[in-house]
């Protein structure tokens, strides 16, 4: 089917036979194939090029990374600044645009926050994290971290122990008997129930990620009221893992916020959209948190990079400016809609929506997946999950006409699939 649409072109239909795919494949792990045979020669804003002159609207952000759209001009002009000066590498020693980025980072979030910790991936900041809780419960005499079944933190060892899949860390015989996983409250009507857990004092964290990634699941807002305060009360740690929530994904700087104000969380793991580009991560926290060990071994080699954060500072200069807040959450308005009305579809289960982030849930993985190749085939770019679900993020600049074709070929190819 051969598209072309302001947004949209189509001239090749998506082929496993792509020959750079294979010679990947080739040589990388099978384990982090890329299960979508589509070349990226160019990405700019919403658009992402293939090398076959097709076009497609991305849905996915890179996968929740482009908040502030791919190639931003104001993030590609602080990187060749920064190269310009001859500074792209600096090890663990003081750089200006370190001060001027961590400066901003503080500045754009929450005032009970006094220090940062630089890293490079979501992973690291999750692992690290972790290993902040377990320093603050030895020295508390508290040992059990909360966290929820179906949850997802990254791809180290302590990421599989707190992640919420059973055996997830199987691999290395390693078992923390001190993770107490809660189940997901899918329904939307749970309550939060605090006899469920281990004794209260003994509790050192509750390790949440702020919706669930797979099918972008919300916990109920009373819950997480519930759950704060209840860490609140019991001098429990609050920690959010923001990775996917991030930097105006949900609507506010944070994606806890749009939960209930009042909550203060102890510990952010922040990655992902924190640069829209390069790979730059971080835990938020305060001074008696970070501080504990001060032999902690918390720095590595790229920690606080020139380039990534000459680009995260371009990036948070970029969104936390009123005038693109003003007309993004006009955006927001729209996608919400649009992405929602999507429900009234009879293969539709459910659709979870908030900011600009959405999960349509289906009946089965495949059906999911081959949704969204048709969606891939007429031009727009989803998460394919390989689960029973397809997910929308796309960039925060994408425009209201965008998000209105995008949703119709979304509607056009769930249809399109479910009658054939
Ligand atoms: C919620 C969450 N936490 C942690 C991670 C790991 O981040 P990274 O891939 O940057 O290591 C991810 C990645 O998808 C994520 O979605």
């Amino acid at each position: 089917m051969n598209i072309l649409t302001k947004f949209r072109k189509i001239n090749t239909p998506l082929t496993f036979d792509n020959q750079l795919y294979k010679q990947i494949c080739m040589m990388e792990p099978i384990s982090v194939k890329n299960t979508i045979p589509l070349t990226w020669t160019r990405a700019e804003g919403f658009i992402v090029n293939d090398d076959h002159g097709n076009q497609w609207i991305d849905m996915t952000s890179g996968i929740f990374v482009a908040n502030a759209g791919h190639s931003n001009p104001e993030i590609k002009k602080a990187l060749i600044d920064q190269i310009n000066s001859n500074l792209i590498f600096s090890y663990n020693y003081p750089t200006q645009i370190k001060q001027q980025f961590l400066e901003k980072l503080l500045a754009i979030s929450p005032k009970h926050f006094d220090k940062v910790l630089l890293l490079m991936t979501g992973s690291e900041a999750c692992d690290a994290a972790f290993k902040l809780i377990k320093l603050w419960g030895k020295k508390n005499q508290r040992k059990y971290i909360i966290t929820f079944k179906g949850s997802y933190h990254g791809r180290g060892l302590s990421n599989d122990l707190v992640s919420g899949y059973p055996q997830k860390a199987s691999w290395s015989g390693i078992n923390d008997e001190n993770i107490v996983f809660l189940d997901f409250p899918y329904t939307g009507n749970e309550l939060f129930d605090e006899t469920l857990l281990p004794p209260a004092n003994q509790i050192a964290a509750f390790f949440i990620e702020t919706f669930q990634g797979w099918g972008a699941w919300f916990y109920p807002k009373p819950f997480i009221s519930k759950l704060c305060q209840f860490a609140r009360k019991e001098g429990a740690l609050i920690c959010f893992d923001e990775m996917q929530a991030g930097f105006y994904r949900l609507g506010e700087v944070y994606g806890y916020m749009t939960y209930d104000e009042a909550i203060q969380p102890d510990l952010l793991c922040l990655g992902k959209g924190i640069s829209s580009s390069l790979p730059i991560a971080a835990v938020l926290s305060r001074n008696e948190l970070v501080n504990i060990d001060t032999q902690a071994d918390l720095h590595g080699t790229h920690s606080g990079n020139p380039l990534c954060c000459a680009a995260a500072l371009a990036n948070l200069e970029f969104l936390s400016t009123p005038k693109f807040l003003h007309d993004f959450r006009q955006r927001v308005r729209v996608f919400e809609q649009r992405v929602c009305e999507l429900e009234s579809l009879p293969s539709v289960k459910k659709v979870n929506a908030r900011g600009m982030i959405a999960g349509l849930i289906f009946d089965d993985a495949n059906l999911a997946t081959e949704i969204a190749f048709e969606c891939i085939n007429r031009g727009v770019l989803p998460v394919c999950t390989n689960r029973s679900s397809i997910k929308l993020a796309p960039p925060l600049v994408i425009s209201e006409e965008a998000i209105h074709e995008s949703i119709d070929v979304l509607r056009d190819s769930i249809n399109f699939i479910c009658k054939s």
